[in-house]
Formats: C-alpha cells, structure tokens, sequence
C-alpha cells in the first residue's frame, strides 16, 4: 500500500511538471480533435487562448467552468460542448497548461 501511494504520488508529480504528459492528457481527453496548440481547428488555439487571457487571474477559475459545462460566443459561433467525462483534476491541469501557452 505503501509502495502504491508513493507510485501515485511520483505520477501526479510528473503530470503536474512534465509538458509531455500534459499534451498527451489533452489527446487523452479528447481537446486535441477540437484544439491545436498554433493553429485554429475547431475551437481556438491554445496559444491564441493563453494570450487572450495573458494577465487576468480568475481566468483560471472560468476556464474551468467553460471546459466542464461548454459554452460558446467567446471565439465564435461554434460552441465547446460540455467535456463531462473529463475528471475536474484534469480539467484543471489542462487549463493551467493551455493559460502557460500549451508549453
Ligand atoms: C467538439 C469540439 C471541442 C472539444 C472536444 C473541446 N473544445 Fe475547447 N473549445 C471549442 C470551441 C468551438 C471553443 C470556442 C467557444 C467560444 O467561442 O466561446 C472552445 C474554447 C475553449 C477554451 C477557451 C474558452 C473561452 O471562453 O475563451 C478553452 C480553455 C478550451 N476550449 C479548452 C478545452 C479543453 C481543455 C478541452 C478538453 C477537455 C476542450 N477544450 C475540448 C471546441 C472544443
């Protein structure tokens, strides 16, 4: 048990740390079939996100709550639908991640 929590523990580490396994939790998490890093797809590219809100501390906070319910009008007329099946620590991972520029 022991053993096990300390696994969990160095996982969350390299998650919270480790660029790579952000950008492979977004493809886990579906975002990448709507978003890219540089380029427009679907929804707006991450850097453009992370520019828009360069500066403004309670974007966090309202990215998490976009991201989990959906919404629209802020880029566009396409909307992001509600990403349900995504676990809320990992919402907050990825917004963290895509407001530092997806780096
Ligand atoms: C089906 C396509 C789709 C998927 C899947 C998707 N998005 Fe989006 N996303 C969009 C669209 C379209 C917008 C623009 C919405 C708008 O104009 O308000 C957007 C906007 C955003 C924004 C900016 C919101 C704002 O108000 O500025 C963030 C951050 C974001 N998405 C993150 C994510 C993350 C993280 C995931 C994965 C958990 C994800 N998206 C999955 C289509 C998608």
């Amino acid at each position: 048990m022991k053993l096990l929590t300390a696994t969990l523990f160095a996982a969350t580490a390299l998650v919270a740390t480790n660029a790579m396994a952000n950008a492979d939790l977004a493809k886990k998490s579906n975002c990448l079939s709507c978003h890219a890093v540089d380029k427009k797809l679907v929804g707006p590219s991450y850097q453009d996100i992370a520019k828009k809100y360069a500066g403004q501390k309670d974007a966090e906070a309202m990215l998490f709550e976009k991201v989990k319910k959906g919404g629209k009008g802020t880029w566009g007329a396409i909307p992001m639908p509600p990403n349900a099946n995504v676990k809320d620590d990992d919402i907050k991972t990825l917004v963290k991640w895509v407001l530092a520029g997806a780096k």
